[in-house]
């Protein structure tokens, strides 16, 4: 586990991070986490739309706002970046459909871990699903799994790929399925949560630690693994 000894050592090597899907709520999270600890030199946020985030965070983070659809718009983004962080995700409803939410969470992501890859980002921390599985006939954990398979392609040097279970946060945007689902399963969070759901704050501070500390080349990190890096 990591210490503070661990991390200043981190912090003096001048490491460079981006963040796609900043302003979604893992992504937020993230945010404050890495505003709060403060591992890296420089933070690139990278997203569609501008937000007022930076004005809080202060020195040390920058917005660039990009064109997820033109490669050749944001590649320069990721110059100097060593370490990638991925929150990027939507759902089928929101995207439009099927194509909606494959373009983003299949193509946008992939995207964007190649364009970090090609200027030398040496570690990636992806956020997926439990679940996941390229051979799934259902949409989503198939998309999710075809992606984790993709990312292990690219061999990047520390490739961290989270799975959490249900989402604990204060969301926004009302997502009616997501909000019949929490009731019904709240009864299972009670009794195992550490195996099915995890706060988007606890996700965040494991994404962290794992990103100042990797863990072998590849590494699939389960929701009740989550919360014990977090911890
Ligand atoms: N919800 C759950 O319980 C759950 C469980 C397990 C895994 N996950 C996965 O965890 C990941 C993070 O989830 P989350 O709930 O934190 O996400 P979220 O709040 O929905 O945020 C998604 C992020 O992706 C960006 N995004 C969406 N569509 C985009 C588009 N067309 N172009 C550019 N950017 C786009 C959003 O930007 P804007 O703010 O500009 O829209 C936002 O920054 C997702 O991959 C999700 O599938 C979710």
């Amino acid at each position: 586990m990591a210490t503070e000894e661990d991390l200043e050592k981190f912090r003096k090597e001048g490491h460079v991070a981006f963040v796609v899907g900043y302003t979604g709520e893992t992504g937020k999270e993230l945010v404050k986490a890495l505003s709060a600890t403060k591992p890296f030199t420089r933070v690139v946020l990278i997203g569609r739309r501008k937000s007022s985030v930076t004005d809080k965070l202060g020195e040390g983070f920058e917005e660039k706002v990009v064109d997820f659809c033109h490669r050749e718009d944001y590649r320069d983004a990721f110059a100097g970046c060593d370490v990638g962080f991925n929150c990027l995700g939507t759902t089928r409803s929101k995207s439009g459909g099927k194509e909606g939410f494959i373009k983003v969470d299949h193509d946008y992501v992939m995207r964007t871990a190649e364009l970090a890859r090609a200027s030398d980002c040496k570690r990636f921390l992806h956020v997926s699903s439990t679940g996941s599985d390229k051979n799934s006939c259902l949409l989503y954990p198939q998309t999710k799994g075809q992606v984790e398979e993709e990312l292990k392609d690219l061999q990047f040097e520390h490739l961290s790929i989270f799975r959490p279970g249900f989402l604990i946060c204060d969301r926004e945007e009302s997502r009616i399925g997501e909000k019949i689902a929490k009731c019904l399963c709240m009864p299972c969070f009670c009794c195992c949560g550490k195996y099915s759901a995890v706060s988007t704050e606890i996700l965040a501070h494991a994404m962290v630690r794992r990103a100042c500390h990797p863990n072998g080349k590849v590494e699939t990190i389960d929701n009740k693994t989550i919360h014990y890096i977090a911890e």
